[in-house]
């Protein structure tokens, strides 16, 4: 019953993290490229302080946007803020960590060869790892390292790489991608919290007061808006990576993932060059190429695997004995001591109403059926989830050998 309402929790904070989630991200991408693409305005529009404009047409309506290089002539009614997108994305993301990662730590969050293995401790080091994550960025913005872009920049990179590699000391691989992704929108989160909106505030407040806005503090919020504009494609990279193993479960996947984030980060760039009318496709090309780069040297090791048997079956002389193949009663015996517990249509472990991802494996042929997807998660050590079912290595070689054979 408990697994079950669990599930229900998880379900329904996923779909508001969701919809949240894409209001704060569409908020965001239509903004920049509205500001990127306002054209030159007419000189009456001019005359009263509108530095550009937009003409879009959408939903069968035809919208014009102004843009005022700082207060309007007359101050409107209602202005709309966009800062509850961002803070509710927040806040049903945390519920959505605590609804996986720390109602069911056990399962998630602690890996078989990480630093902590207890899953109260676990769930303080997220917590911890989160909040040091989120206070070293505002530090470092605050700084003296703000007045220079690039080497912030630079800063950046390098941090985020750290983060990713204490992340998966710290936590299972899986939790340990996700929990990259939720220290930077922890951060976006906080550059509209803690930056842009107090920026906001005081604008608005010295222009009400007949003032000068303060520049500086204008200048402080671009840096923090285009370090949220930067994000934002490596952070749903996070979210996402969760349902590949391939990925998370290689040897340097803290490696991969901060080169991935960092090509995104990247093509980003491509994006708001463009908006602003400067074409450079070369950018999309050579992070194209290190893209491929990365997915043939994860992919390498795949390769022999399979070419090895075709190899040996050619070897006329029979000089390399192939390894003998493990039979159909071995790796039942091995997926009911290690799987079944859980990939059952009525699990036996506890706090699981239901197979998890949908794979069964109480029948051989199920498994034969979903070979290629069992094999990743047994080969990148995924499964069993935090090795909880104690499979020794053996038992792992001769799976993947039974693996190889069913569906080659
Ligand atoms: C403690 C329970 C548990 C045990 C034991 C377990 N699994 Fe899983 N398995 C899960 C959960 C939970 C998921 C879903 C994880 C996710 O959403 O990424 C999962 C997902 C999977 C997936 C789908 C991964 C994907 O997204 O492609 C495969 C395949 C899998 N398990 C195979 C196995 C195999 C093989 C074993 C035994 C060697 C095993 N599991 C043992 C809990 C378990």
């Amino acid at each position: 019953m408990e697994a079950y309402i669990t599930d229900w929790f998880s379900l329904i904070v996923r779909w508001i993290h969701l919809i949240t989630g894409i209001a704060w991200i569409g908020a965001s991408l239509h903004f920049i490229w509205l500001d990127n693409s306002l054209q030159e305005p007419p000189k009456w529009k001019k005359d009263k302080g509108i530095k550009g404009d937009n003409w879009s047409i959408h939903g069968g309506g035809i919208y014009e946007f102004n843009k005022y290089a700082l207060a309007p002539p007359a101050w409107p009614a209602t202005l709309h803020w966009s800062k509850w997108e961002a803070y509710s994305t927040w806040l049903s993301g945390t519920l959505l960590m605590v609804a996986v990662y720390y109602i069911q730590a056990q399962s998630y969050l602690v890996g078989p060869d990480n630093w902590i293995s207890d899953p109260s401790l676990a769930v303080g080091a997220s917590i911890g790892f989160l909040a040091l994550g989120l206070g070293f960025y505002e530090l470092a913005v605050r700084s003296p390292l703000k007045h220079q872009p690039m080497l912030f920049a630079f800063v950046i990179v390098i941090y985020l790489t750290f983060l990713s590699w204490l992340a998966t000391k710290l936590f299972s691989d899986r939790a340990a991608y996700l929990h990259v992704g939720a220290v930077m929108g922890t951060i976006m989160a906080g550059n509209v919290f803690l930056g842009i909106i107090p920026a906001q505030k005081s604008f608005v407040a010295a222009v009400e007061k007949g003032l000068e806005p303060d520049a500086d503090l204008a200048a402080f919020a671009k840096l923090r808006s285009t370090h949220n504009n930067y994000f934002t494609l490596p952070v749903l990279f996070c979210m996402i990576s969760n349902h590949y193993p391939f990925l998370y479960g290689h040897e340097y996947n803290w490696l991969v993932l901060a080169y991935v984030m960092a090509l995104m980060a990247y093509a980003r760039h491509f994006f708001n060059l463009r908006h602003r009318g400067i074409i450079k496709p070369s950018i999309l090309v050579q992070a194209f190429i290190a893209f491929l780069v990365a997915a043939v040297y994860l992919g390498y090791d795949k390769l022999p695997a399979t070419m090895d048997v075709a190899d040996l079956g050619d070897s006329a002389g029979g000089a390399s004995v192939p390894e003998p193949v493990v039979d159909d009663e071995r790796a039942t015996y091995i997926l009911a001591q290690h799987c079944v517990v859980c990939h059952a249509a009525t699990p036996t472990f506890a706090g699981f109403a239901a197979p998890p991802a949908g794979v069964l494996m109480d029948e051989l042929a199920n498994v034969v059926g979903s070979a290629a997807r069992i094999r990743t998660a047994v080969a990148t050590n995924y499964m069993p989830l935090g090795n909880v079912t104690g499979m020794t290595e053996v038992e792992r070689k001769d799976l993947l050998n039974w693996l190889d054979n069913v569906s080659p």
